[in-house]
């Protein structure tokens, strides 16, 4: 490796010392400015967003709202939307918006249709054997708040809307960063069942 000449002792010694000690510790405040600044509009300050299309990220887990950050930057996540302001973020950046909304206290969902909630339940903790769709809880956890080891997101409380779009970007292989696993699941749901989904999925808390 070689350093431009005019790389001081100090500075390299400080450039060391960086590398060594790894990653800064997130900062959330940093990450609260540019969320307030940049992203409000549309997931609101806190996380949760105003429009049933945006997806709320209040109490989203910290690993999983990173590695889509850095999806949306390098391209593996498709999004008109999301692109151009993934792609001013730097590294520590996104550790800071991270570290913001994971912390940030998620709303309750809005359930538009009460009639599909017993059909959705089902779903989520029994799948379908039929079809060969597996359960929700055993990746998302029981209360749908999913796990930071793994990369299992957050699943409750979120817009009925927002889910729908993405079992739809999953069956139509329309959203290809992540694992096989709800490309398959969506493909295989029929219409009403992902409606019944989405709708618990609203209703937990
Ligand atoms: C103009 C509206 C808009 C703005 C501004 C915006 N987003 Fe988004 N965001 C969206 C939409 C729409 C999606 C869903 C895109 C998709 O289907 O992949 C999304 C998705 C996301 C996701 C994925 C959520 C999930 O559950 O998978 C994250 C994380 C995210 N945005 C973070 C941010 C951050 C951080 C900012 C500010 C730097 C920001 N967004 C600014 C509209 C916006
Ligand atoms: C084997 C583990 C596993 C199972 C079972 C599973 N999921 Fe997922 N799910 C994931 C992972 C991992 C992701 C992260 C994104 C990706 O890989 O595309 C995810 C993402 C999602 C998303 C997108 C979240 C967002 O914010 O964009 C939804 C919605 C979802 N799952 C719903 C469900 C439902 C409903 C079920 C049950 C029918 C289910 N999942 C079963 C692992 C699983």
């Amino acid at each position: 490796m070689t350093y431009p000449q005019r790389l001081t002792a100090p500075t390299l010694a400080l450039l060391l010392f960086g590398m060594a000690a790894g990653a800064p510790a997130a900062d959330a405040g940093k990450g609260a400015e540019i969320a307030t600044n940049v992203c409000a509009a549309c997931h609101g300050a806190d996380g949760n967003s105003p429009v049933p299309t945006f997806p709320n990220l209040a109490g989203q887990q910290p690993s999983y709202l990173t590695k889509e950050l850095q999806d949306y930057k390098s391209g593996k996540r498709a999004s008109e939307v999301m692109a151009p302001f993934a792609a001013s973020l730097s590294d520590a950046d996104i550790a800071n918006l991270a570290a913001h909304f994971s912390t940030q206290k998620p709303a309750p969902g809005t359930v538009t249709r009460p009639e599909l909630l017993t059909r959705g339940k089902k779903l989520y903790f029994e799948g379908n054997p039929d079809s060969g769709v597996p359960s929700c809880d055993s990746c998302h956890e029981a209360n749908g708040a999913g796990a930071n080891n793994g990369g299992f997101p957050r699943i409750a409380s979120q817009h009925v809307d927002y889910t729908l779009e993405q079992f739809k970007l999953y069956a139509g292989n329309k959203r290809m960063n992540g694992k096989r696993v709800m490309r398959t699941i969506a493909s295989r749901l029929s219409e009403e069942e992902t409606l019944a989904l989405a709708e618990y999925l609203a209703s937990m808390p």
